[in-house]
């Protein structure tokens, strides 16, 4: 018998166990496990039922990702179901942790289910760009319905059990040991003598409303779910479920699964999954580093970033001080921090409980001394350079030994920060996004002196309040407003020259931005922009077309959502954004009066101008290594930035298009645009004429 699988046959109940840690994926060799213990069995009359059960914390919790690259080795998991389907005797599953994709198509292959009543079921084959491949898209329908059965598939959302019983997707939850619930169900069955019960014999219970149900959701998926493939697909399979033979259908299901897995999409969407997790690789943090513990956290600035970094670590439990410079400004963000508990407690995410405990976590205090026994300190003030080294300074004279300091500056040099302190090797750069209680990226920012023992102990809290913590070396923006910068710059150029905002932003969004760069400006406030390039001018070019717009708004004071204007309108009931033809005209009109000549930008220029300019930049972040990985950079833009996941990211988008064709349309936008951006970075240029992909460039450095 396999290590992995074991069968065994007592008192006429066979059980089948698979024991492969850490969460029972169905990868080869428990496939190849699971065919012997099936056709093992196939061959045997000593057992009047069956039992299918998962060792350890969790049913099998899905497939093995890494094969999809490699290719599937058979048994595929489709034969392989049928095969547990076609078993002669009641097969029942016992279902604990998360079944997902794979695992939850393994039960719904067995004849009965029992599950643990914290156990969840889904199938989210979609978030990886594939649908379920393995007889899901044909039995979950006859199972739950084709209706719940989309619902289920498109929201990629695991379902409590609770939930799943009312579907029918389970017949029993277990109150105690799931695996005993399971054999005594199994006894019951046995006792009876009853026979299998085939998913793929059942009839798709709503299948005659079959045409107006996929309609709908075919509408659904256009709105939500813009330029993704496999959500069509995947209805395209489940109406199968519905006219088609069981078995038409699962070569219908087998052949999309196949179209899928290879195209660009899915390979983008599995490029994010190995990239979420490599970002914890970093030179000098071996196995054997030791994090510090952060059992107490101080804050100093009680304002928009202060107030959402101190939720994170209410939520988690750990107590936390803010510090700010009078009552008013603690009262202000502690009540800020209040209201936004009591809007989940209302949208019923939260209970009162847990927000009085949660808010009773978050102390504040006018004096330093209150943070003499933190282990971690985010600074989150004025972004002023001259404040933040006064503050550090203070810190490093109450801090105890040992703990990390850390600044959630946007732009400024953290090792001139570090160097007040008697303890660089403990500063480190914590940027949040806001809000920061929301948003799941953190850029941890490794400064010239900062310990690895510090970044990795960053790393964990990351991890720990739910963030996905990426390492930037410091420079001005570090890795994600340093790539928007140039992004940001075309998108705002673009409407000097003749552009509309809407035009600007349609093309951003019809590329799957979630937002266009201009209505981004209007959410956060132009005025945000504009302040940092005064405070920077070394960092603003010659170049009188720079930014103009955001000076033009910031001038007038239409800052943008808040003042009701700015690209573009808000002034409508659903305060939805709304074109401003003043707006239009006076940016045309400034165009005109700077010399720009007004041309008309295409779509595909729009969204090329923006997309390469940010890309150039990505390639010398890697060539400077600011970024250690190009995948690095598709983390940061996926999670902070609301770029399309099922593109992969800039980086990874950049090696699809091709970096030749990325690289001459620079050279060509060199001629016929601002010369001073549009040179292509060194490491473009190396990677496009030699036909090479930053895939290739991040494996080259694994080495
Ligand atoms: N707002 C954002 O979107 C954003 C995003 C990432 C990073 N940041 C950075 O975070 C920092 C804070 O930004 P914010 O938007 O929260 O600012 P904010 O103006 O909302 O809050 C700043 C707070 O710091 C307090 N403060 C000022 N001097 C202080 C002192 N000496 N001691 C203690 N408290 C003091 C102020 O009273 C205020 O409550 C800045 O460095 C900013 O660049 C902001």
């Amino acid at each position: 018998m396999s290590d992995v699988v074991t069968l065994s046959v007592s008192d006429r109940i066979a059980t089948v166990t698979i024991n492969s840690p850490p969460v029972n994926a169905a990868d080869h060799p428990v496939r190849l496990g699971l065919q012997k213990a099936f056709t093992g069995l196939a061959g045997r009359t000593d057992f009047d039922a069956v039992v299918v059960l998962c060792a350890g914390r969790t049913f099998m919790a899905g497939a093995d990702i890494g094969e999809f690259d490699t290719g599937i080795a058979a048994p595929h998991h489709q034969d392989l179901f049928n095969l547990v389907e076609s078993c002669a005797k009641p097969v029942v599953a016992a279902l604990h942790g998360t079944a997902l994709g794979a695992g939850t198509e393994l039960a719904i292959a067995c004849h009965y289910r029992v599950a643990d009543k914290g156990a969840r079921i889904g199938l989210p084959e979609l978030t990886l760009g594939i649908i379920p491949g393995a007889g899901g898209s044909q039995r979950m329908p006859r199972l739950i319905g084709l209706d719940a059965a989309a619902d289920l598939i498109l929201s990629s959302k695991p379902l409590p059990a609770a939930k799943a019983l009312e579907l029918g997707l389970v017949d029993e939850i277990a109150d105690g040991d799931v695996a005993a619930a399971a054999l005594a169900l199994a006894r019951k069955l046995a006792a009876e003598g009853a026979g299998p019960r085939r998913t793929r014999d059942m009839a798709v219970k709503d299948g005659g409303k079959a045409a107006e149900i996929i309609a709908a959701r075919r509408a659904q998926v256009a709105k939500t779910m813009r330029n993704r493939t496999s959500p069509v697909k995947l209805l395209e399979a489940l109406a199968g479920s519905a006219s088609l033979s069981f078995e038409e259908g699962l070569k219908l299901e087998s052949d999309i699964s196949k179209q899928l897995e290879q195209a660009t999409e899915a390979r983008a969407l599995r490029h994010l999954f190995f990239a979420d997790r490599e970002v914890r690789k970093i030179p000098g943090i071996g196995p054997d580093l030791k994090a510090r513990p952060i059992r107490k956290v101080g804050i100093i600035g009680a304002g928009t970033m202060g107030g959402g970094i101190a939720m994170c670590f209410a939520n988690i439990g750990t107590p936390v001080t803010i510090v700010d410079t009078a009552q008013a400004n603690l009262d202000r963000g502690l009540g800020v921090i209040r209201k936004n508990y009591e809007r989940s407690v209302s949208r019923g995410s939260m209970t009162a409980e847990q927000l009085e405990q949660r808010v009773g976590l978050i102390g504040a205090s006018l004096d330093y001394a209150s943070l003499s026994d933190v282990d971690l300190v985010i600074e989150a003030v004025f972004e002023k350079m001259e404040l933040k080294k006064e503050i550090f300074a203070k810190l490093d004279a109450v801090l105890p030994a040992g703990a990390i300091l850390g600044t959630n500056t946007s732009t400024l040099d953290i090792d001139e920060i570090a160097k007040v302190t008697k303890r660089p090797a403990d500063v480190i750069g914590l940027h949040f996004f806001s809000p920061a209680n929301v948003m799941p990226l953190l850029e941890i920012v490794q400064a010239a002196k900062t310990a690895p023992d510090v970044l990795l102990t960053a790393l964990d809290m990351a991890k720990a309040i739910k963030k996905t913590g990426v390492v930037s070396k410091v420079c001005y923006g570090f890795i994600g407003n340093r790539m928007m910068d140039p992004y940001g710059r075309e998108a705002e150029h673009m409407v000097l020259e003749g552009a509309t905002p809407e035009q600007v932003d349609g093309a951003l969004e019809e590329f799957g931005m979630a937002m266009g760069i201009l209505a981004v400006y209007d959410m956060a406030g132009i005025e945000v922009g504009h302040n940092t390039r005064l405070a920077n001018p070394h960092m603003v070019p010659d170049d009188a077309g720079f930014y103009r717009c955001s000076t033009i708004l910031t001038e007038r004071g239409w800052l943008g959502q808040k003042s009701g204007r700015g690209y573009y309108r808000y002034d409508s009931p659903d305060r939805k954004r709304a074109s401003d033809p003043e707006v239009i005209a006076i940016m045309h009109e400034e165009g005109k009066r700077l010399g720009i000549s007004p041309r008309a930008p295409s779509k595909q220029e729009i969204q090329e101008r923006c997309l390469y300019s940010m890309i150039n930049e990505g390639a010398k972040l890697l060539q400077e290594g600011i970024a250690l990985r190009a995948s690095d950079i598709d983390v940061v833009y996926t999670a902070g930035y609301g770029y399309p996941r099922y593109r992969g990211g800039p980086m990874f988008y950049a090696d699809t298009v091709g970096l030749k064709v990325i690289y001459d349309r620079i050279l060509e936008f060199k001629k016929t645009l601002d010369p001073q951006y549009w040179t292509p970075a060194p490491l473009l240029e190396e990677l496009a004429l030699k036909g090479s992909t930053f895939a290739a460039w991040d494996a080259g450095n694994r080495k």
